[in-house]
């Protein structure tokens, strides 16, 4: 897949994209440069470290693997060095961690997600939310400036929203960000589910409902286990729904409010689609804490709305 060339040469890297399409503020527009920059090494870092556990856990008392920690400090290094970060929260420290006092932005990062998918060679990704100000606690994400992912499959693509549409990004051989698709959208009617944590269907009928009727219309199964990689998926095929229900395992939900579902609320509401919690619009849910957690139900709008009707009307 290869952009229009209809497109001019400096709107097809993602700094020219950023200044010239998206006219991106000048800091903001260093800071996504500086946030795919530490993307490049990470997915170096995955060709080249070895797969196996760090002998540390998280916050959530996960057990790390080598690429967490190494992606970590890769993506904490970066936003050290440029100036502008106040704070940043980061699902690998259990606190919110000061930078810059006076500079303009805020972030908020999965520096590794689906990292128990490393040594099965997997799609894997990161993921950042970007808020203006001192810190994320006590925003919305709705409040984001920009968010933004980067999965690392077969290829390494970017994707990112600054308030002007969803724009997608590959990474070439040189090791430049070149635009592939713009204005990304998500169509209201879902073909493709993606379930996670199905343990939810013994415990809510509304949940097992919804699910039971994606199987009798022969909808599309595709799960992976990353949620980046899953949720690209219904950016590229242009629909589809991504489910991670509360359950007895995970009572508030597995998925992390910060890293996680805000900024794919954020992305997702740019193209198009819905995120939502089962109850509220996933965009305004206050962050009160770094580990807080959701439910999150995310993708084509009428689906999202089918499920949340669903779990109201059968707990
Ligand atoms: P992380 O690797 O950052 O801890 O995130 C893993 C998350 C998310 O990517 C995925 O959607 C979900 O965990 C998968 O959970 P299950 O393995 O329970 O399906
Ligand atoms: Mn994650
Ligand atoms: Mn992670």
């Amino acid at each position: 897949m290869t952009p229009s060339p209809s497109v001019p040469a400096e709107l097809r890297s993602l700094n020219g994209h950023l200044f010239h399409v998206s006219k991106a503020p000048d800091k903001l527009r260093h800071l996504i440069n500086d946030l795919s920059r530490a993307a490049k090494y990470i997915s170096y870092a995955i060709k080249t470290t070895e797969a196996g556990l760090a002998g540390s856990v998280n916050m959530f008392g996960e057990e790390q693997v080598k690429l967490d920690v190494l992606s970590d400090r890769i993506i904490q290094e970066h936003l050290r060095e440029n100036l502008l970060v106040s704070s940043y929260a980061c699902e690998e420290h259990d606190s919110i961690v000061d930078l810059s006092p006076d500079a303009p932005y805020a972030v908020a990062f999965d520096p590794l997600d689906g990292s128990s998918l490393v040594d099965a060679n997997l799609a894997i990704g990161s993921i950042f939310g970007i808020y203006e100000g001192k810190e994320i606690i006590g925003h919305t994400p709705r409040e984001q400036v920009a968010a933004l992912y980067v999965l690392y499959g077969p290829r390494t693509l970017l994707v990112y929203s600054t308030g002007s549409g969803v724009h997608e990004f590959l990474l070439n051989d040189v090791g430049e960000f070149i635009l592939l698709r713009e204005h990304l959208g998500i169509g209201d009617n879902a073909k493709n589910f993606s379930p996670g944590n199905l343990r939810g269907i013994d415990e809510s009928q509304g949940y097992r409902d919804i699910v039971e009727s994606w199987l009798s219309q022969q909808m599309t199964l595709r799960y992976s286990g990353c949620l980046v990689a899953d949720v690209h998926h219904i950016f590229s095929k242009g629909q589809g729904i991504f489910t991670f229900p509360a359950s007895h395992k995970y009572p508030q939900g597995k998925l992390r409010h910060a890293f996680e579902c805000g900024p794919f609320a954020y992305l997702v509401n740019q193209a198009g689609g819905a995120a939502s919690d089962g109850t509220q619009e996933i965009l305004d849910i206050p962050i009160t804490a770094v580990d807080q957690r959701c439910p999150l139900f995310i993708g084509s709008k009428n689906e999202v709305q089918r499920l949340c009707t669903s779990l109201a009307m059968k707990k």
